[in-house]
């Protein structure tokens, strides 16, 4: 089967049951009805608040979590409990907190070398060592690192070791789960670079979740804005950045900080209010109009859909 889609994601569904009774579960969509797709070597940026669901998206498409309905396909090959473990080379995960997600205790080579052990990557004791310079070098550290222990390391580098362990196993397909959220600006801009270097050298794909709106610009071709467990706009990078259709997204640009004071003084912000419905209690509708400046009555009735309002630019909001 070949598809000119690296990742097609259909209709995916997570809903986790939470006790609110003696014998009673309710369940939690922190994910309903959630699609796209992934072209090989692109970037799709994932933003929204958070709560709305893109940590649940990234661990559902690598099926750390059974998904309650919905179907993930990698190269048009839809992926199942029984084909996992092929796939699982091919799709790897970066995670936010560089510090809880290696191990301080183990050696820079151990913890890149890990996933070369799982899959049996290599013939013999010089083809491992090899290959863990290899990808040391392709993220900027030093060969003398090799052996020095994961807590010697700062916040970036301890970032760089965990994107080298990822791609030991030559993925095709990364999610980078606030890969850079917990860095220093500085830093930030740096491994952003990095990733960005990676994709043009190995052509491999990224899911880059991100609450940064700034961040996701830059490094995205595509960007999906999810509110709610729901996509509520997605389409191309610039075209949901200068010309926003849901009144959420816009919402979410206005609160980005703009560096030039005279713009941010004649900017018009648009501040939300009202809270955030519990995914456990939906409002009927759109679930967007608790908040929403251009409620009408059809919002609180039907639940709008994504619809192309041109350029492969969709939003679901029957207003705009
Ligand atoms: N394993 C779980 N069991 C029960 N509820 C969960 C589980 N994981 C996530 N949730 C709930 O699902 C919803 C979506 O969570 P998720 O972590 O995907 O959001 P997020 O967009 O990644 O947020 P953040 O920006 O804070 O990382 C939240 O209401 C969360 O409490
Ligand atoms: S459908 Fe209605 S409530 Fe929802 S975003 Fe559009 S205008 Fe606002
Ligand atoms: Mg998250």
């Amino acid at each position: 089967m070949s598809s000119e889609y690296l990742i097609e994601v259909e209709d995916l569904k997570q809903y986790f049951p939470i006790k609110t009774g003696f014998f009673k579960t309710t369940p939690l969509k922190a994910v309903d009805g959630v699609s796209f797709q992934i072209r090989p070597g692109e970037t799709l940026g994932l933003v929204g608040e958070s709560g709305c669901g893109k940590t649940t998206v990234g661990r559902s498409i690598l099926r750390l979590y059974e998904p309650t309905a919905g179907t993930v396909k990698f190269r048009g090959d839809k992926i199942t409990d029984k084909n996992i473990g092929e796939h699982r080379k091919n799709m790897q995960m970066v995670f936010q907190d560089p510090y809880s997600s290696l191990n301080p205790r183990m050696t820079v080579e151990d913890i890149i070398g890990e996933p070369l052990d799982v899959h049996k990557l290599y013939a013999d004791k010089k083809e491992r060592r090899d290959k863990i310079l290899g990808l040391m070098e392709l993220v900027g550290l030093n060969a003398e690192h090799a052996t020095r222990y994961a807590h010697e390391f700062s916040g970036g580098q301890r970032q760089r070791i965990g994107i080298a362990r990822a791609l030991a196993v030559n993925p095709q397909f990364i999610v980078c789960d606030e890969a850079v959220s917990a860095l220093d600006v500085s830093i930030q801009a740096q491994v952003i670079n990095m990733f960005e270097d990676l994709q043009e050298k190995l052509g491999v794909a990224y899911l880059f979740i991100a609450h940064d709106l700034l961040v996701v610009r830059h490094i995205s071709n595509r960007i999906a804005v999810m509110y709610l467990g729901k996509v509520v706009e997605i389409g191309d990078a610039d075209e949901v950045y200068d010309h926003p259709v849901h009144p959420y997204t816009e919402s979410l640009l206005s609160a980005v900080p703009i560096p030039d004071p005279v713009i941010a003084r004649n900017s018009k912000r648009i501040v939300l209010s009202g809270d955030v419905p519990s995914p456990m209690n939906m409002p009927t509708g759109c679930a967007f109009r608790t908040r929403c400046r251009y409620a009408t009555d059809k919002c609180a009735e039907v639940c709008p859909s994504l619809e192309e309002k041109g350029n492969g630019h969709f939003a679901a909001c029957h207003n705009r």
